[in-house]
C-alpha cells in the first residue's frame, strides 16, 4: 500500500536524524564540546517540536482506528493499537522534557544528554514496532482500497499543518 510506504519513508527519514543526534549526544557526553554542532541539535529539536508530530496524526487517523475495527474493537482502540497510542503519548511528553532540558543545556548538559536518550531509545523502539508488528499487520488484514482515502488524508494533515 502506498500510504503505508510513505510512513515507512517518515520512519526511515527519522531514523537518519536519530543516528546523527545520537552521535551529538555521545560527544557531549564525553565531554568533546568542540566537535559539537549546535546548530545541528537546534534544527533537530525544531523538527521533534513541529513537522515530526504530522507522522503520528496521520497514523492516529487512518491506520489505527481501520486496526482498531478490523480487531474488533468497533469505535475504540484495541489490541496493539492501545500500546502505539500509549507510546505516541510517552513520545510527546519525553519529547517536552528533552526540549526544556535543552534550555538548560549551558548550565546543566547531562539532564538534556538523559532526556535525549531516554527520547532516542523509545522512538527507535516504537518505529521497529510499528515496521516488524503494526504495518504487516495492515498490510496482510485490512482492504487495500484505503489507500486512496489513507493518501488523501495525509495530503490534508499536511497542507493544514501551521508548521515552517
Ligand atoms: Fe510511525
Amino acid at each position: 500500500m502506498k500510504s503505508i510506504d510513505s510512513l515507512s519513508e517518515d520512519h526511515n527519514e527519522v531514523l537518519k536524524i536519530l543516528e546523527t543526534f545520537y552521535q551529538t549526544i555521545e560527544k557531549i557526553e564525553d565531554g568533546k564540546d568542540k566537535d559539537i554542532d549546535r546548530k545541528s541539535i537546534k534544527r533537530t529539536l525544531h523538527f521533534f517540536n513541529s513537522k515530526f508530530w504530522l507522522h503520528f496524526d496521520k497514523e492516529e487517523q487512518t491506520i489505527f482506528p481501520e486496526l482498531s475495527i478490523y480487531i474488533g474493537g468497533g469505535g475504540k482502540p484495541s489490541g496493539p493499537v492501545v500500546v502505539m497510542l500509549d507510546e505516541h503519548q510517552m513520545l510527546r511528553e519525553s519529547n517536552k522534557k528533552m526540549q526544556l532540558a535543552y534550555k538548560n543545556f549551558k548550565t546543566n548538559s547531562n539532564i538534556f544528554t538523559s532526556e535525549a536518550r531516554n527520547f532516542t531509545g523509545l522512538l527507535r523502539q516504537h518505529i521497529r514496532m510499528e515496521e516488524e508488528m503494526l504495518f504487516p499487520m495492515a498490510v496482510n488484514s485490512l482492504d487495500h482500497s484505503l489507500d486512496s482515502e489513507w493518501l488523501k488524508m495525509f495530503e490534508l494533515i499536511e497542507r493544514n499543518a501551521d508548521i515552517s
